[in-house]
């Protein structure tokens, strides 16, 4: 049996027999202490500590400081005084918004560090700022910068030391517990170049046991003594060779003044990251990032799992700053509040060069648009992507897959994409259909697109090594497949047994995995067995090796440009959807929006389309901490992002499945799956109430589309995240910036908090401010506080606990359809939720939904208003106005809107498209008459609601205007006399 399929069953028999507790296994992956890298960082730093005087070895020579003509950067020397005839080179450039890169290499060294890791993550090189003017003292250089001049870079030399300042606040600090550790290439048998008697005895002070040990052994003060895994490393039955030896990089990252981090994913662990050292660390262990494919993973951890993003927000009351640390070899960050109100991390990289972005902010969205400025926005997915996706391990045959989807439509339940887990593939050969069960591949996806869906198909990376397969034979005669360290092919073992890995790195593989994508027959094998509305999934690209150490590939594996697999592990993974994002926009005469799902991802992949979190377990625990993932990626750029409906492994009783089905609907991306060996769980399956209530559900989600695309369109122009936790909408209330099991979807006004325990009827809500939040269906109108509030809802199994925002106008589509191109033509509803001050706004967009015609201008983007005219007026005024007229200055997918095309044939095509009704909520009293503007008296109900008015809570008023007579297209008015 295959190894992990031997896993998988062992797995299985735990969940049906201990359905709850699941046997949970680390010992395949390494700890800090496993990894000798790691274990040298956290000896230096607790060298650090024990030592009074410690001291950076490595300083800066002023007089090699270079200005470039620009201004905005400089290159230095640096010097380390344990390896003075080693050389380091520092660049420090600031960015035209104020973004400051730190990159520092070793010169003329033995070897190369592997230097690309920026140039994958980044869309472009950066433009420098032309605003900068660097003041070269003896001590320091100095850059004063900012709109107000209120932001300061510091470089220290002696020792190095880099600080951004604003207002004189300390923000980030790099260095500054002198924990930087460039180790540079050596020869065996190199020992340090210092001297005991190079060691000047004045100034040393003999009390402090670092100097004393610095004069003993210059080297052990700062290195240790022993040169613990320089050359060779175990673990388990693998032996690491290291040819290069050492060259790990140690670099300190403090923010003196903010008390809260965020981000690095992925772990399965709080938004509000938990310690790692200091007195009482919540994990033992510094956070890892090395891609892997964590079997059965543990629902807090600092562990890795399947991707990583070396990205880190720094938060407080006052300011929000973050870091990129654009490493792709493993890497672990250890992190301690030395007080309540400051952070320091530790990051440890086993190779690369030093190349760290610091992102001055200081508000959550400033901090999202320098990152989106560096490393892309997530991509507008297509409208359908937003859809229900129902997936299994496996649908066993085409006839399946029909059978599955008449089941749908019968229950009436929409859904937009049926999913094809690996065995659809003839013995794992991805693309290759397995005849027997899928003869008719291309009518099957037919059959689907008849009622506009679409079919996802899994592609995982490894290729089976077998001649018959023209996908492995086409890359090996290609010489594109990594190669082991003795330079042949290299051989793992995944789901095709023997298999071999695409070197995606190797320019030479691009072009040719691109030409299979195409569905028509070439001179080269294309995969004709496929149709325009096949998409893909892509499973496995940590890439997960079964037979490798930690379950991926050897670290002296080497790609192309002969780097080892260790310099791009984490990178790695990404080129994947990379190539195939372009490979499904090349497919067609009009390109269409790709859909790919990835399960590994480093900085940039957001822009490549969405990620899901693995491999998660049927358990309440597990319900949690995928909110908590979703909410952390998404800071992180992977916005389009979601967990496995139902939990991958388990049976899911009734309750957990519904409730499950509560989160999925309020991520972004809303797939059910569930591995090869748990029962059928699809929600027509269910007797009810369940099924109603699963029913209810999905068509919530449906009815919110028009929610999640109007967001998406926001999140690929600004890089602000879907789903919004408190501290992003709140940064300055500090009583929120805990909060991962609630959160707002875009800009909609939409606060939601899914249950994601058993046995619950009501739920606890925080409000931020004093403000009126109306209950999404009862319209209880729920007041909260200046100082913060937490309400209680009612949560029985059926409910949501889902509030409207005062303020905001929410864009939906009732009608039932049974999948989302079907909606096209639907009328909207608007819900007008007037805040304290009687007003409100809202968006919405709308475009085609598939193509990139979005981008010559045909889109609809509206705003709603609902305002008196004046404080005193006895009117209200909702209008709709365009968005495209009023902010010519704005983007979409980085065309200008005032470089539209005039001729907008999209708008035209929905120009029938009506506002069916207008539900005005949190009204003081009884309209007297509503009013087209300019036209005819509409008819309106109103409902007077429960003493809900003034601070009063209670039922909302609520008045709903049918068939207002306006299209969603156009601009109108509708005057409310109060
Ligand atoms: C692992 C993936 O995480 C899971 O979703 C998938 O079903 C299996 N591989 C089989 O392809």
């Amino acid at each position: 049996m295959r190894p992990s399929s031997l896993t998988y069953h062992v797995a299985l028999l735990a969940v049906l027999f201990f359905p709850t507790v699941f046997a949970l296994k680390t010992a395949d992956w390494k700890t800090c202490s496993q990894a000798g890298f790691c274990r040298r960082g956290r000896a230096l730093s607790a060298r650090a500590k024990e030592h009074r005087s410690w001291k950076s070895p490595y300083s800066v020579d002023a007089s090699s400081i270079a200005v470039a003509s620009d201004q905005a950067s400089f290159t230095a020397a640096v010097t380390s005084s344990l390896y003075p005839k080693i050389n380091f080179g520092l660049e420090l450039r600031i960015h035209k918004d104020g973004v400051v890169r730190v990159r520092m290499d070793e010169v003329g060294g033995l070897r190369k560090r592997y230097d690309e890791a920026a140039s994958w993550a980044l869309i472009e090189a950066p433009e420098t700022s032309h605003d900068i003017k660097w003041t070269v003292g003896k001590k320091d250089a100095r850059a004063l910068y900012g709109p107000k001049k209120d932001i300061e870079v510091v470089v220290s030399f002696e020792p190095l030391k880099v600080v951004l300042l604003r207002k004189g606040r300390e923000q980030v600090v790099l260095n500054g517990r002198g924990l930087l550790h460039m180790e540079h290439f050596k020869k065996k048998g190199d020992s340090v170049e210092v001297k005991p008697e190079d060691i000047p005895e004045e100034g040393l002070d003999i009390e402090d046991e670092a100097q004393k040990v610095m004069k003993l052994s210059p080297g052990a003060w700062f290195e240790g003594d022993s040169e613990d895994a320089w050359w060779e490393e175990s673990f388990s039955s693998w032996t690491d060779t290291k040819p290069k030896g050492p060259e790990s990089l140690s670099l300190d990252i403090s923010f003196p003044n903010h008390g809260h981090v965020y981000g690095i994913p992925q772990h399965a662990t709080r938004l509000d990251l938990p310690t790692t050292t200091g007195d009482t660390p919540t994990y033992t262990d510094p956070y890892r990032l090395y891609n892997a494919d964590v079997f059965e993973y543990h629902a807090s951890s600092p562990m890795s799992l399947y991707g990583s993003i070396p990205v880190m927000h720094a938060h407080s009351s006052d300011s929000t700053v973050a870091i990129f640390n654009a490493v792709g070899s493993e890497t672990w960050i250890d992190l301690a509040h030395p007080s309540p109100k400051s952070t320091e991390t530790h990051w440890i990289s086993e190779s690369g060069i030093l190349d760290v972005f610091i992102l001055p902010g200081p508000t959550p969205e400033d901090i999202f648009g320098q990152y989106a400025r560096l490393t892309g926005t997530p991509a507008l997915p297509a409208h359908w992507a937003l859809g229900y996706h129902q997936c299994r391990w496996n649908y066993i045959s085409s006839d399946d897959i029909r059978g599955v989807q008449k089941r749908f439509d019968e229950e009436d339940m929409p859904v937009d994409v049926f999913w094809l887990d690996i065995e659809y593939s003839e013995d794992h050969k991805y693309f290759i259909w397995d005849k027997k069960n899928f003869p008719d591949p291309v009518e099957m996806t037919k059959d689907v697109e008849a009622f506009g869906r679409k079919m996802v198909v899994i592609i995982d990376p490894h290729l089976k090594r077998t001649s018959d397969y023209p996908v492995f034979k086409a890359a090996s005669e290609l010489g594109v497949l990594v190669k082991n360290k003795d330079n042949n092919e290299y051989e793992g073992w995944c789901w095709s047994g023997s298999s071999s890995w695409i070197d995606f790195f190797n320019p030479a593989s691009w072009d040719w995995w691109m030409k299979i994508f195409r569905t028509k027959k070439a001179k080269e094998w294309t995969w004709t067995e496929s149709t325009e509305s096949t998409y893909i999934w892509h499973d496995m690209n940590e890439p997960s090796v079964f037979n490798g150490p930690e379950i991926t590939m050897p670290k002296d594996n080497i790609h192309y440009g002969g780097w080892e697999h260790r310099d791009v592990h984490n990178i790695n993974g990404m080129l994947f959807p990379n190539i195939t994002h372009q490979a499904l926009i090349a497919r067609s005469a009009t390109p269409k929006r790709p859909f790919i799902l990835t399960r590994a991802f480093y900085a940039g992949s957001q822009r490549f389309g969405a990620m899901w979190t693995g491999d998660n377990l049927g358990t309440w625990e597990h319900m949690a901490a995928g909110v908590q993932m979703v909410l952390a990626n998404g800071i992180a750029g992977m916005t389009f992002c979601g967990s496995d409906v139902g939990g991958f492994f388990g049976n899911p009783e009734r309750e957990m499945l519904v409730r499950w089905y509560q989160v999925g609907a309020f991520q972004p991306f809303f797939r059910a799956h569930g591995h090869i060996d748990t029962k059928r769980r699809e929600p027509y399956l269910m007797e009810d109430p369940y099924k109603s209530m699963l029913r209810d559900i999905l068509r919530l989600r449906y009815s919110m589309l028009p929610i999640w695309y109007t967001a998406f369109r926001e999140a690929s122009v600004t890089g602000i995240p879907v789903l919004r936790p408190h501290y992003v909408v709140f940064p300055h209330d500090e009583a929120g910036f805990s909060i991962d099991d609630q959160w707002f979807i875009g800009g909609s006004g939409l606060l939601v908090k899914p249950v994601t325990e058993k046995g619950v009827t009501e739920a606890s809500i925080y409000l931020a401010e004093d403000q009126v939040y109306y209950d999404y269906f009862t319209h209880y109108a729920h007041r909260g506080a200046a100082k913060g509030k937490h309400i209680t809802v009612s949560a029985a199994l059926h409910e949501i606990p889902l509030l409207a925002r005062g303020g905001s106008i929410i864009p939906t589509r009732e009608r039932r359809r049974r999948s989302s191109p079907l909606m096209k033509l639907d009328p909207f509803t608007l819900r007008v939720a007037l805040d304290n001050r009687v007003s409100a706004r809202g968006e919405l967009y709308l475009d085609d939904g598939e193509t990139f015609s979005h981008r010559d201008g045909q889109i609809v983007w509206r705003e709603f208003v609902a305002e008196k005219p004046d404080k005193k007026a006895k009117t209200l005024r909702i209008s709709s106005r365009d968005l495209v007229k009023e902010k010519p200055g704005e983007a979409i997918d980085g065309v200008a809107l005032k470089n539209f095309s005039p001729s907008n044939n999209f708008a035209k095509s929905i120009e029938s498209v009506r506002v069916e009704k207008i539900a005005v909520i949190g009204l003081s009293s009884k309209p007297k008459s509503v009013k087209v503007e300019g036209g005819q008296a509409l008819e309106f109900v109103y409902d007077g609601g429960v003493a809900a008015g003034g601070k009063k809570e209670g039922v909302a008023s609520v008045l709903i205007i049918k068939d207002p007579g306006v299209a969603i297209s156009e601009d109108w008015a509708i005057v409310i006399d109060i």
